[in-house]
């Protein structure tokens, strides 16, 4: 599938949701920041929202849903519109079973881990999903710091992929820019969120362009097939 750029909602204007949307045509994915106040500290918007925003746009949904107990309310993402649905492993009870349910629905099933929480437990699981998400912040808000620390841990999920000749998606989101995407690149990271860094600049569409370029320049530089 190559580099793809998945900007996030949460650092857009909420009071003008589809013509936010319309300023990213030529992303790949939209990221939407779902937040139950409970599984971090912080409230964004739920379904009633999601599907006015698929009828809004043609962009695919990236769902990231930051709430406790997703067994229970991720399915209804993808009735929603969601083509991709990521659930936090910290949160999930039956992880697999959730991951099978968004498949049979139709929906690319992603599980995303918090800055502290290791992949190697979950070696097992990756075949069951199609994307894996390694925060590089700590969920709950846009324009946080990148957190360097979880490079490491992008390269240990990439060398898992590899071994096992996973096709997964491995995305990063959390302080994504032109800054700090070539280290993501370089150590495995295919698919980008990025909220402050494209919402907040004067073209969106541009900035998405340049960091799909950084990203591309690093995957060539390191015989990456991206
Ligand atoms: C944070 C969210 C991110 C956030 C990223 O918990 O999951 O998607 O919007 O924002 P930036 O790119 O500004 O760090
Ligand atoms: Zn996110």
């Amino acid at each position: 599938m190559g580099i793809q750029i998945s900007p996030s909602l949460l650092a857009s204007d909420f009071a003008n949701l589809a013509s936010e949307a319309a300023r990213i045509g030529n992303a790949d994915w939209l990221h939407v920041d779902v937040m139950d106040n409970h599984f971090v500290p912080n409230l964004t918007l739920g379904l009633p929202v999601v599907e006015s925003l698929h009828r809004a746009t043609q962009t695919p949904l990236d769902l990231h849903l930051m709430i406790e107990d997703p067994d229970r309310w991720a399915p209804a993402y993808v009735e929603a519109g969601a083509g991709s649905v990521t659930f936090h492993v910290e949160a999930a009870t039956a992880p697999v079973r959730l991951a099978r349910d968004l498949r049979a629905q139709g929906a690319r099933a992603g599980m995303a881990l918090r800055p502290a929480t290791p992949v190697e437990p979950y070696e097992d699981l990756l075949p069951e999903l199609d994307m894996l998400l390694v925060m590089t912040v700590e969920p709950g808000f846009g324009g946080q710091g990148f957190l360097d620390l979880c490079l490491p841990k992008i390269r240990r999920a990439r060398r898992l992929l590899d071994a096992h000749g996973l096709d997964l998606w491995l995305q990063v989101d959390g302080g994504i820019s032109e800054a700090t995407i070539e280290r993501c690149a370089e150590a495995g990271a295919d698919t980008f969120v990025a909220g402050s860094a494209v919402f907040g600049a004067d073209d969106p569409a541009a900035a998405i362009e340049g960091l799909r370029a950084a990203a591309a320049a690093t995957w060539d530089a390191t015989s990456r097939e991206a």
